[in-house]
């Protein structure tokens, strides 16, 4: 592993100048419009007036700044997410890659939905909006992904967003589709990569996948990988790793009070989300 030449690199730009992007993409995309007012004041406003909650189901601003600038240079046209949630993310993904022409087709796989509905209102604006180039698939995506990559093949898909399931099997499986879908070039996003599981399975790739060039806290909680080169894993080959000493959603950093406040909510939503989700 240690003579692996990555062929690409990947630099990001710094945290003020992806919000500026962010903000200029805003002005030129109804959905980056719509998605980033639903993140700042916790509902989704559909053009004909209604409204859906994001309630503990809602990203930061640095992750949307963060995913739409990986989308609108994400090398190819296909693209997908894990989770769909209350559509935050697939809002932001979706209004920049349609920016960039007519060719490109988005995915997220979520099978189960949020409770009372929620979501729905966000999935219809998409829907109408995008047509055919957003697809909501009602799949687990430990088989969605699997079926995507029968169909589409190895390096069909420029960018994934990890945000489905929360636990290490879940995440270490995402990610095993995820590398056979992704290009080289490409990126996979994790969200909640602060969290034991999500960090532990990012520790696992960090020591046995040289391929992939990884930026931790790239934005709030989010860790990505930059796919720099093909890469065949040796049948026998196992390099040792970090397991992180905590449980659940411990968090790794210590929080400072404004930032757990804002955190608080989120963390605890999305634990009676997982539970849902595992009790099915
Ligand atoms: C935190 S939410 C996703 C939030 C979303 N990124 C957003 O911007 O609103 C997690 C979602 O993952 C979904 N989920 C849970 N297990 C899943 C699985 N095995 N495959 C696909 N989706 C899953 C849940 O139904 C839930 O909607």
């Amino acid at each position: 592993m240690s003579d692996f030449k990555p062929a690409l690199s990947f630099v990001l730009p710094d945290q003020t100048t992806l919000l500026a992007e962010l903000d200029g993409l805003a002005v030129r995309s109804d959905a980056v419009a719509r998605g980033l007012a639903a993140i700042k004041s916790g509902f989704f406003t559909h053009p004909d007036g209604r409204t859906d909650e994001l309630g503990d189901v809602s990203l930061f601003h640095s992750q949307l700044a963060l995913l739409a600038h990986l989308a609108h240079i994400a090398p190819q046209g296909l693209s997908i997410e894990i989770g769909f949630g209350m559509g935050s993310s697939t809002a932001i993904i979706l209004g920049v890659r349609a920016l960039k022409g007519p060719d490109f087709q988005h995915l997220a796989f979520d099978p189960y939905g949020l409770p009372d509905n929620r979501g729905t209102i966000v999935q219809n604006y998409l829907e109408t909006e995008f047509g055919d180039a957003f697809k909501r698939i009602y799949k687990r995506s430990e088989i969605g992904l699997a079926q995507l990559f029968d169909n589409a093949g190895a390096g069909s898909v420029g960018l994934i967003f990890i945000d489905g399931s929360h636990t290490f099997e879940n995440v270490i499986v995402d990610f095993f589709w995820a590398d056979a879908l992704c290009c080289v070039g490409g990126y996979i996003i994790f969200d909640d990569a602060d969290y034991p599981a999500i960090e532990t399975a990012i520790n696992y790739i960090e020591k046995n996948r040289p391929n992939y060039q990884i930026h931790r806290s790239a934005a709030v909680n989010t860790t990505i990988l930059f796919k720099t080169a093909d890469y065949e894993i040796p049948w026998y080959a196992f390099a040792p790793f970090e397991v992180a000493e905590r449980k659940d959603w411990d968090k790794k950093t210590s929080l400072s009070l404004s930032t757990a406040c804002v955190l608080w909510p989120r963390t605890s939503g999305l634990n009676s989300c997982h539970h849902k989700v595992f009790c099915r």
